[in-house]
C-alpha cells in the first residue's frame, strides 16, 4: 500500500498546529524543551510522520520533503522564540522577587548601652594606660598571704578589723580589695614599674545608700627611685582633673598598714564629702616583702571605689541603684 501524498500533507499540517498551540501554553522552560524534544527530537512526531515517505511515490517524495523542512523551521523559530519570551519572564520575575522596598518601616533593634560602672572602669583605665600604667589583673579568691600578710597586717593587727573579711571554709578568703595585686605584681617584676589593675572586691558590710558587699576597685602603684608623696599627689590631682573637670577634692591624712604616710581623698557629693580613695607611700616593709631594697627604691599606692566615682559623675543618689537593674534608671546614661 502506498500513502497519499495529501494524507501525509495533513498530518504535516495538523502536527504543526498542534505544536504550535502546545509551544504557546508552555510556561516554563523545562516544559519547552520536553515539547522541542516530543516534536523534532530523533525520537520526535515529525521523525515519525517523515517514516511515512519511504511508502511514497518517488516524484512526490521532493514536495513533502521540502513540506517537512518548512514545518520544522516554523516550529524551531517558534522555541526560539518562546524560549525567549520566558527567559525575560523568569529575569524580570526574579528582580520583582529581590527588589527592595525601602519605604517599608525596619526592624527594631534595642542598641543596649555600656553600664556606668564599666562605662567609669574604661575612663578611668584610659586616663592611667595616657600616663604610661600598664594593666594587671589578679584573683578574687586569695590567700591570707596577698591580701593581708604581705601588706603588713599582722595576725592580730585591729587593722584588719577595718576590712570585714568573708572567709572560704578551705582557709583562703574573698579578697577585701585589689592591693593583692601589688604584691602578685612586684614579687613578679622589678621596678621601674607604673600599673593599674581593676577588680571586684567583697567584705561582710552592711548594704547601704554608700556600701555594697561587692563592688569594685582601681588600684593604681608605681615603684621606682626617688619618688615622693608629691609626685603621689599630682598623679591623683591629674586623674581627677581628667575624670571630673574642676571639682572640690580633699585629702586626709588616714592609715593604712601598707602605706607610710597614708591618705584618704574625698570629693564632694550630694553636699557632702564623700571618701572615693585611699593612698600613700609604699610602707618599706611591704618593699621588703616582696624582695625590693627600700634603701634603693621608694612607691606610692591608691585604691579607688569605683562606684563611688561612678556616683559621683553620674550624680547618683544610693549605690543600690546601680545593681537593681532597673532599665528605667540605667537608660538614662
Ligand atoms: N586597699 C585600701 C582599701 O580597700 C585602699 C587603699 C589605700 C589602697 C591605700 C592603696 C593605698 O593602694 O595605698 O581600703
Amino acid at each position: 500500500m502506498t500513502t497519499l501524498p495529501t494524507e501525509l500533507e495533513t498530518q504535516l499540517q495538523s502536527l504543526e498546529q498542534s505544536a504550535q498551540a502546545a509551544i504557546a501554553e508552555a510556561a516554563t522552560l523545562d516544559e519547552l524543551e520536553q515539547l522541542r524534544v516530543g516534536y523534532l527530537g530523533k525520537k520526535g512526531q515529525l521523525s515519525k510522520v517523515l517514516g511515512g515517505m519511504g511508502r511514497l511515490p518517488a516524484a512526490e517524495r521532493p514536495h513533502i520533503g521540502a513540506l517537512a523542512n518548512t514545518t520544522k523551521t516554523a516550529l524551531q523559530t517558534a522555541l526560539e522564540e518562546k524560549k525567549a519570551t520566558l527567559q525575560t519572564a523568569a529575569i524580570a520575575a526574579q528582580l520583582a522577587d529581590e527588589a527592595l522596598d525601602v519605604t517599608m518601616p525596619g526592624v527594631f533593634v534595642s542598641q543596649g548601652r555600656i553600664h556606668p560602672i564599666n562605662s567609669i572602669i574604661d575612663q578611668i583605665v584610659d586616663i592611667f594606660v595616657g600616663l604610661g600604667y600598664t594593666v594587671a589583673q589578679g584573683p578574687e579568691v586569695e590567700t591570707d598571704y596577698y591580701n593581708f600578710e604581705a601588706l603588713n597586717f599582722l595576725p592580730d593587727h585591729p587593722a584588719r578589723d577595718m576590712q570585714d573579711t568573708l572567709y572560704l571554709t578551705d582557709g583562703q578568703l574573698m579578697r577585701t580589695h585589689t592591693s593583692n595585686v601589688q604584691i602578685r605584681y612586684m614579687k613578679a617584676h622589678e621596678p621601674p614599674m607604673r600599673v593599674v589593675a581593676v577588680g571586684r572586691c567583697y567584705r561582710r558590710d552592711t548594704v547601704d545608700a554608700t556600701h555594697a558587699a561587692v563592688f569594685h576597685q582601681i588600684e593604681f602603684f608605681a615603684v621606682d627611685k626617688n619618688l615622693t608623696f608629691s609626685d603621689l599627689k599630682g598623679t591623683i590631682k591629674v586623674f581627677l582633673e581628667a575624670l571630673f573637670g574642676e571639682i572640690p577634692v580633699r585629702f586626709r591624712p588616714s592609715f593604712f598598714p601598707f602605706t607610710e604616710p597614708s591618705a584618704e581623698v574625698d570629693v564632694q557629693w550630694q553636699g557632702q564629702w564623700l571618701e572615693i580613695l585611699g593612698c600613700g607611700m609604699i610602707d618599706p616593709n611591704v618593699l621588703q616583702a616582696v624582695g625590693y631594697d627600700p634603701e634603693v627604691y621608694s612607691g606610692f599606692a591608691a585604691g579607688l571605689g569605683v562606684e563611688r566615682l561612678a556616683m559621683v559623675q553620674n550624680k547618683i543618689d544610693d549605690i543600690r541603684r546601680l545593681y537593681s537593674s532597673d532599665l528605667r534608671f540605667l537608660r538614662q546614661f
